[in-house]
């Protein structure tokens, strides 16, 4: 959702903001602001639309200086206008913030400061930070960096902010409750960002802000403290992914690229985890929580959009392989559920970005309950990484493109190895082990297989982009693939989808069926084969155009089909992941057919901080 960068150096920070705010564009904004401190006082300059616009108001003038803030909205508390567009200032336009997160009391906070005399120019939560700061130095004559402490413990809410002061050159103030803050530690420069996609260009040691915690940045360096004003020291880590992992690298979306990088994400998310030998894979981030595991009975999966179909494959993979009661819950209901937490519950948050709010509210809730709290997370260092137990990281590689691809791919391999590991201790016989292994082992070069075969799925998506309504049907594992493959086409499209397991089309979805609405069928060979040819005879009969996706080789399917997509034949398990890369690809081409902005796709935004 909204972005931060923020910059200390020796170089004209502008440039290097804009940079960072344009790797940022990718998680949804909707305005743009910086503020730049150089010699002769900080100039802050917004505006409403794309970075360019902002970009276009700089070159009109002079914004000379080597510290700056900057900011990308994504609206929530007020329109889409410039004076809600960040930085927010105090009544003399001495104290700039730029802040990500909801200051959930703000209106009581504007009352009591609009009382004292303070006046507000926008309809922002975040207006409230700079007049709560600028009382504490005024009032009561704080320094700087004591005055945001202090301002911030009237704060209820979510937060990751820059501030910068005229009255305080020199420095820039960063802080962290629930929204990310990342230090970036050049030579003799520093930064900050909520994403290290806006600083991994300049440098590969950072430093993830934990809650609670504040930073000053200066030129001599940086101080980092808790809100009670403990110094904290931490060392930096070194990001592991290169800088160019997050450009196009040539291909014209960044959601292409990521699909066809998913032989090699599925490399890198496996790794190092496969034990051919012994039929069981190792995964070192569970370690911590083993014992415990081992006698768990009750998982319960939480996550959103995506990562939670990945969870609902992840429900049949596990009950398939293990002794445990599976149970899959959208993290935005888990709150209104009446589970049933018994002592030997794991939870187990899925996500791509770690910081997607519902998901974790949802694991906050049931820390309260007492149970054991598992990650999988792609982002390395997000809130769901460090607030979890133990986990497993995607390894992935940055994702920008908004729709999720190659993380939904790489998280159920993963799904599958966790529940191989746990079933080969509970009941799985070795040759059971050694045979999925070597499937995932072979899975990189299926998938490639089926990439291969992108213009045959684009010659399908010529021909039916322009239907407006489409049915995606799938059973077993790949009932929550017919959900995925609907999703991709709405979200990048516009086109409107339903996905259905097979089963229920008689109940209900089969009175739209007729010559104008298409039928994506997922049948490959595997064994809910026959049902699923007695749905597309049902969708044949009423006229119903299909696609099917089925199994190389598949003559049969001929007969009941308008297209087919083939994939490869492979262990039923992995099926989904192949089955997924042509419904990815398929709602690519659409999209492009259609002429939508791929990889920004309206109102979405990467990562949803709020709840
Ligand atoms: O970062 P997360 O995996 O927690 O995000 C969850 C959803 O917001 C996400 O999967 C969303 O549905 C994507 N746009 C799907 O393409």
């Amino acid at each position: 959702m909204c972005g931060i960068v923020c910059y200390v150096g020796k170089r004209p920070a502008a440039p290097l903001l804009l940079d960072g705010l344009k790797r940022l564009e990718y998680r949804g904004y909707d305005s743009a602001g910086l503020a730049v401190q150089g010699d002769k006082g900080t100039r802050c300059i917004k505006s409403v639309g794309k970075i360019e616009e902002l970009q276009a108001k700089l070159n009109n003038e002079e914004l000379p200086g080597q510290i700056g803030i900057a900011h990308t909205r994504w609206a929530t508390h007020g329109k889409v206008t410039e004076e809600n567009a960040h930085p927010q200032t105090d009544d003399n336009g001495r104290i700039f913030v730029i802040h990500n997160g909801i200051i959930e009391n703000y209106q009581s906070l504007k009352e009591e400061l609009a009382g004292e005399g303070h006046k507000f120019k926008s309809q922002t939560d975040t207006e409230v930070l700079p007049h709560l700061i600028e009382r504490e130095m005024s009032k009561n004559g704080n320094s700087l960096r004591d005055a945001v402490r202090k301002a911030l413990r009237k704060v209820d809410g979510t937060f990751g902010m820059c501030i910068l002061s005229s009255d305080h050159p020199g420095q820039v103030i960063v802080a962290r409750r629930g929204s990310p803050i990342v230090i970036g530690v050049g030579s003799d420069e520093y930064f900050a960002a909520s994403d290290v996609s806006a600083l991994r260009r300049y440098t590969d040691q950072v430093i993830y802000l934990e809650d609670n915690e504040m930073a000053v940045l200066t030129l001599e360096g940086f101080e980092m403290s808790t809100f009670q004003n403990e110094r904290v020291a931490r060392s930096a880590e070194t990001v592991e992914w290169e800088p160019d992992a997050a450009e196009k690298q040539g291909y014209p979306h960044f959601m292409l690229k990521e699909i066809f990088e998913q032989p090699e994400t599925l490399k890198n998310a496996l790794r190092g985890r496969l034990v051919p030998g012994e039929g069981v894979p190792k995964l070192g981030g569970l370690v911590p929580v083993w014992e415990k595991l081992m006698v768990c009975r009750h998982l319960i999966i939480v996550s959103c959009g995506t990562s939670y179909f990945a969870g609902l494959v992840g429900r049949y993979v596990f009950e398939e392989l293990t002794d445990m009661l599976v149970e899959v819950e959208l993290a935005s209901e888990f709150r209104y559920r009446s589970l049933n937490f018994r002592p030997d519950t794991a939870v187990l948050a899925i996500s791509q970005s770690g910081e997607t709010a519902d998901t974790l509210a949802a694991l906050r809730e049931a820390r309260r309950k007492g149970a054991t709290l598992l990650g999988m997370v792609n982002v390395v260092g997000s809130t769901i990484a460090r607030e979890t137990d133990a986990g497993i990281y995607i390894h992935a590689g940055p994702e920008i493109g908004v729709a999720s691809t190659k993380v939904f791919t790489a998280q159920l391999a993963l799904l599958t190895c966790m529940a191989l590991l746990i079933g080969r201790h509970q009941r799985l016989p070795v040759t059971y082990g050694i045979e999925l292994i070597k499937a995932l082992e072979d899975l990189p070069a299926k998938v490639a297989r089926v990439l291969r075969r992108a213009d045959r799925i684009e010659a399908a998506a010529q021909k039916f982009h322009k239907y407006d309504n489409f049915l995606f049907l799938g059973r077993r594992y790949l009932f929550p693939i017919a959900l995925e493959g609907a999703l991709k086409l709405k979200e990048i499209s516009y086109i409107h989808a339903e996905g259905y397991a097979a089963g229920e089309m008689k109940h209900g979805p089969i009175a739209l069926i007729d010559e104008n609405f298409p039928t994506v069928a997922l049948v490959p060979r595997i064994a809910s084969y026959d049902k699923m040819v007695s749905n597309l005879q049902e969708v044949k009969t009423r006229n119903g155009p299909v696609i099917a996706v089925a199994t190389e080789g598949d003559d049969a399917i001929h007969e009941l089909a308008d297209e087919i997509i083939t994939i490869p034949e492979s262990h039923e398990l992995l099926t989904p992941i192949l089955a997924t890369v042509s419904l990815q690809l398929f709602a690519y081409y659409c999209a492009g057919y259609r002429g939508c902005e791929i990889d920004k796709p309206r109102n979405l935004a990467k990562s949803v901080t709020v709840e």
